[in-house]
């Protein structure tokens, strides 16, 4: 079993990111490392550059990074911890897929149209073809599991597809077709403010999102003012149906609470908001504080940091090399042996 996920490097970790996906890193690391498998997690700083970049940003923004994962239980020790562009093996892949991924395929990308918004024209080159490296991100090291969040589905199909239709051109297994894994309660965590938006380090209102940096005071202040309802919280999930930001706050106390979200109803029905939510911010302190703090602490300590990524690089490029060789030789690429 291989394990690989990664995660952009434009703006804070958030709460939706942990829930969906960070918090699973963490669980598959003990899980599947006590099975003798592997876990890659990477910071994805080849697909940042295809937005707006400043360049100081991006190097603060990979470093911090690195220290919110660590913070969140990724051990450098136990996983392979890198970033992307210490390892070329992937964007060398991208190009070879460029050739096996079709332009009706990235045109279905749901992720593009979102991004890219009403200027198309202007988008860069790269932002189109950013699912094809993320093909190679996971492809290069013959993944077989990927935990990510539900927005990261329908990248991942097309991952597969574009392996299938590689093995099968040039009649060779070069590539494992590897299987989402997407939780079922907090696949989805949505904005604060709004319970139809996916929260998101884009959304221009920081209140829609809790950040992985914010103090307990922030916390605190952002649960009081998300948007809810007046009505009491009910004692079946169904129940829940057309009330989206109630849904979204009993999925989050779930997932935190490492429960179901029918558990948190049946503690909670009857009580309204008022009662709700000093109960939920409690919670997200209590989880989220230990984080905060050790955050903080690493992220000062940028040698450390470095030697972190350094460390996982070296891993990474010798776990990358056979599939990246095969793929050559697949295609009939001429290369001194
Ligand atoms: P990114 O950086 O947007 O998000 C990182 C992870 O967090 C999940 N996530 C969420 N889950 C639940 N609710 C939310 N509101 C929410 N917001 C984000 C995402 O699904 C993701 O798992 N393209 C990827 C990065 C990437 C990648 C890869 C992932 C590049 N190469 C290879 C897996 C494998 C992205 O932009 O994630």
């Amino acid at each position: 079993m291989r394990v690989l996920s990664g995660i952009q490097t434009t703006g804070h970790l958030h709460l939706g990111n942990y829930l969906g996906a960070i918090k699973n890193w963490v669980k598959m690391q003990d899980t599947v490392g006590a099975e003798g498998g592997e876990c890659l997690y990477f910071l994805a700083d080849l697909h940042a550059i295809t937005v707006h970049n400043d360049p100081a940003e991006l190097r603060d923004n990979t470093r911090n990074m690195a220290a919110a994962l660590i913070a969140a239980g990724v051990d450098p020790d136990r996983s392979t911890l890198f970033n992307q562009a210490q390892v070329p093996a992937h964007a060398e892949l991208a190009w070879l897929l460029n050739g096996t991924a079709r332009i009706g395929w990235l045109n279905r990308m749901t992720q593009f149209k979102e991004k890219s918004g009403k200027n198309k024209e202007g988008a860069s080159v790269g932002l189109y073809v950013y699912p094809v490296l993320q093909a190679a991100d996971i492809l290069i090291y013959q993944s077989t599991h990927v935990p990510v969040g539900e927005d990261q589905r329908q990248h991942l199909e097309l991952t597969r597809d574009i392996a299938i239709k590689f093995n099968q051109d040039f009649g060779r297994e070069v590539f494992t077709i590897p299987d989402a894994y997407i939780p079922k309660t907090a696949a989805r965590i949505m904005s604060l403010r709004d319970g139809t938006a996916k929260m998101s380090k884009s959304d221009p209102s920081d209140m829609s999102r809790v950040n992985l940096s914010d103090d307990v005071d922030m916390i605190a202040q952002k649960v009081r003012k998300a948007k809810s309802d007046a009505d009491a919280l009910p004692d079946d999930i169904a129940a829940l149906e057309g009330r989206p930001e109630a849904r979204n706050l009993v999925n989050i106390y779930a997932t935190l609470a490492d429960t179901t979200p029918e558990a948190v109803l049946a503690q909670f029905a009857g009580q309204g908001f008022g009662q709700f939510k000093p109960a939920l911010a409690d919670l997200l302190v209590s989880v989220l504080g230990p984080i905060t703090t050790r955050y903080n602490e690493l992220r000062t300590d940028t040698a450390q940091l470095d030697a972190y990524l350094a460390h996982g690089a070296a891993k990474a490029r010798a776990l990358a090399a056979p599939t990246l060789d095969a793929a050559y030789d697949a295609l009939g690429l001429l290369r001194a042996a």
